[in-house]
């Protein structure tokens, strides 16, 4: 029997928990011309969700484009092509009558190398008004997701974000799902009043699984491969996990794998299962730790057992710049007024210090 549980990769179909809230107000959204910026830290499923909307919305034509990695104009030219040729056919089915389909761009050079073809357009401000507007383009109605949406603020060479916004606010038929993990850095592009893109989009913060829907995605995974386990214990793990996608899926697999030659599942099992994951993160945890200051430690530390840094004894001022520091760094996050750190693992790591 297959292990059920999928973790580090796009889930999709019966892989992926139905977040039908979620996905519910993001198409009514969408259908209704609404953009949407989709934010949470990594790992919470936010690739998952845009591809599983676009599974939905196959009625419609739906593009993605993933921005992780790109630092120059020239990549992100290249990244933008790409998906849109690939929508179309397939690059070599396009390259043949580009001109036809986009008339105005100019010098497009396409490279077939041993990683696929890839794309140089002279980086002109008229060349990047036309790759930025291939929605307009391509006729009807366009979604089209920018997964990693932060990675656009390390180019330097020209301001990008205000191009775009320029562009994209005359568009009649496309409408976009902005997502990205760098909270703070998709804070300033979408909600500082001086930005380009302040209110082009409607926020949408992507939160932990919901319980009900978590844990019967789990028991109904663990029962269809017939090992049988008690709705407690599942509860148990939803909490421990705290409703985080990647952490339920990689700790039921692992408790799957524990328990596969067995008939049920036992609560020291999923103690194992917890303590192996903890294990493999270990390395990261620690790398993270040691990368920190004397008090950014103490702050977090604190944080972690739900202590305020402030009773700390250093000044508020270095608590202010611990938290500052750690927050751009997304290891913790103000919700409801009360800072939390945001992997569940890393803070049950902490605990154990
Ligand atoms: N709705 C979901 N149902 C089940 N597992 C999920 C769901 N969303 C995310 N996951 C788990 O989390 C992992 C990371 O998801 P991903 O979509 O790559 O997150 P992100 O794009 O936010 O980094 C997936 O490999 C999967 O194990
Ligand atoms: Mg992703």
């Amino acid at each position: 029997m297959v292990n059920p549980f999928k973790f580090g990769v796009v889930v999709k179909g019966h892989d992926f928990c139905d977040r039908e809230n979620e996905i519910n107000e993001i198409i009514s959204d969408i259908k209704s011309g609404v953009s949407i910026t989709l934010i949470s830290p990594r790992r919470y499923g936010k690739t998952s969700l845009i591809l599983n909307i676009f599974d939905r919305l196959n009625y419609l034509k739906t593009v993605y484009i993933d921005l992780m990695g790109i630092t120059t104009i020239q990549d992100f030219l290249d990244v933008y092509v790409r998906a849109f040729f690939e929508y179309l056919g397939g690059v070599k089915k396009i390259t043949a009558s580009w001109k036809k389909i986009f008339p105005n761009l100019e010098d497009l050079q396409i490279n077939f190398g041993p990683f696929g073809a890839s794309f140089k357009v002279s980086p002109s401000i008229k060349n990047i008004e036309e790759v930025i507007a291939l929605p307009e383009k391509i006729g009807g109605q366009v979604v089209v997701a920018l997964d990693e949406f932060q990675e656009i603020t390390n180019i330097k060479e020209i301001d990008l974000l205000a191009l775009f916004r320029k562009k994209a606010q005359l568009f009649e038929n496309t409408t976009f799902i902005f997502s990205g993990s760098r909270r703070h850095v998709m804070y300033e592009i979408f909600s500082n009043l001086e930005k380009p893109f302040y209110r082009f989009s409607k926020i949408y913060n992507l939160g932990s699984l919901n319980k009900e829907e978590a844990v019967g995605f789990v028991k109904h995974k663990f029962e269809s491969t017939n090992i049988k386990i008690d709705k407690k214990l599942v509860e148990r793990l939803y909490e421990i996990c705290m409703g985080h996608p990647y952490y339920m899926q990689y700790i039921s697999h692992i408790l799957w794998n524990i328990s596969s030659n067995n008939e049920k599942c036992y609560e020291e099992n999923l103690e194992e299962a917890v303590n192996l994951v903890l294990l493999s993160e270990r390395p990261m945890f620690e790398a993270l730790w040691d990368s920190l200051t004397s008090n950014q430690k103490m702050v977090l530390k604190s944080i972690s057992y739900g202590i305020s840094p402030y009773d700390l004894d250093i000044s508020a001022g270095s608590v202010k710049a611990a938290l500052d520091k750690l927050k751009k760094l997304d290891v913790v996050e103000k919700i409801n007024r009360r800072y939390n750190v945001v992997d569940p693992f890393f803070s049950m790591w902490l605990k154990n210090l």
